[in-house]
């Protein structure tokens, strides 16, 4: 089996999941977690070596204050304990988003994670936290704005490759594979610009019994894609 280099994530269901099981949300988002512990197992085991997951949008924050609450107690507790899982499974980690909307002592877990998990380099495992692909787009597009005016750039020198260094994603390569969970067949502001060639996978499993099985589900559907971003199909 032939396996994606980056695979990329929209991680849904989990209050669905939990509403049918008669469950609060909240039981929803802490499975939602438990198996974003196990995924990154099964990732480094399967030799994948970039995952990216949409673990809170930009939008998210419209949810009722309870279920924030909740939410950004699970972060906390995720943030801490992802020191112990980088070492494990020698992963890197960074979060794209911009983070200056949590609060200080989440701000410096972020931080404190990264820099510790900078020394791994076997699985990079990047988490979107309050992140929006247009918001991700404006906040590089003003700091490239910026260094024209104040002349460290030439507008006729900007290339594809000079937007994409001004993303939160620089120096990542792009998704191969994305999949959502649980019915939904949309990109919800994930990932706009690095997603041009990537290959969607939707499956109405939800989150939280997203496991093995499925992620090679969906690696095989992968494999039997013809992927020749535009360029003329090989003979058989
Ligand atoms: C999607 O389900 C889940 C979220 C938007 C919440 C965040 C994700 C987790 C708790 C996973 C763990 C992540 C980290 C970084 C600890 P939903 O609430 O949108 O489900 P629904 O569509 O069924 O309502």
């Amino acid at each position: 089996m032939n396996v994606p280099n980056h695979v990329a994530i929209i991680l849904d269901g989990n209050g669905r999941w939990a509403k049918a099981k008669g469950m609060p949300r909240s039981y929803g988002h802490v499975k939602g977690c438990a198996n974003l512990e196990t995924i990154c197992d099964d990732m480094k085991a399967l030799g994948i070596k970039y995952l990216t997951v949409y673990a809170f949008s930009t939008e998210n924050w419209k949810r009722s204050r309870e279920e924030i609450d909740v939410l950004m107690r699970l972060f906390r507790n995720y943030l801490k304990k992802c020191l112990k899982i980088a070492e494990k499974n020698r992963m890197k980690v960074r979060i794209l988003g911009d983070i200056s909307a949590f609060d200080a002592d989440i701000q410096q877990k972020i931080l404190d994670l990264e820099e510790y998990s900078s020394q791994f380099h076997e699985l990079h495992f990047q988490i979107a936290l309050n992140y929006g692909s247009r918001d991700e787009i404006t906040r590089g597009m003003r700091r490239m704005a910026k260094d024209c005016t104040e002349g460290r750039l030439q507008p006729d020198n900007i290339t594809e490759e000079t937007i994409s260094s001004y993303l939160d994603t620089a120096g990542l390569p792009d998704p191969d594979l994305m999949i959502r969970t649980s019915g939904e067949l949309r990109l919800s502001n994930y990932l706009l610009w690095q997603m041009a060639y990537t290959e969607f996978y939707f499956t109405d499993v939800a989150w939280p019994d997203f496991h093995r099985e499925e992620l090679i589900k969906a690696i095989e559907k992968y494999n039997e894609r013809d992927r020749r971003y535009g360029g003329i199909k090989e003979e058989a």
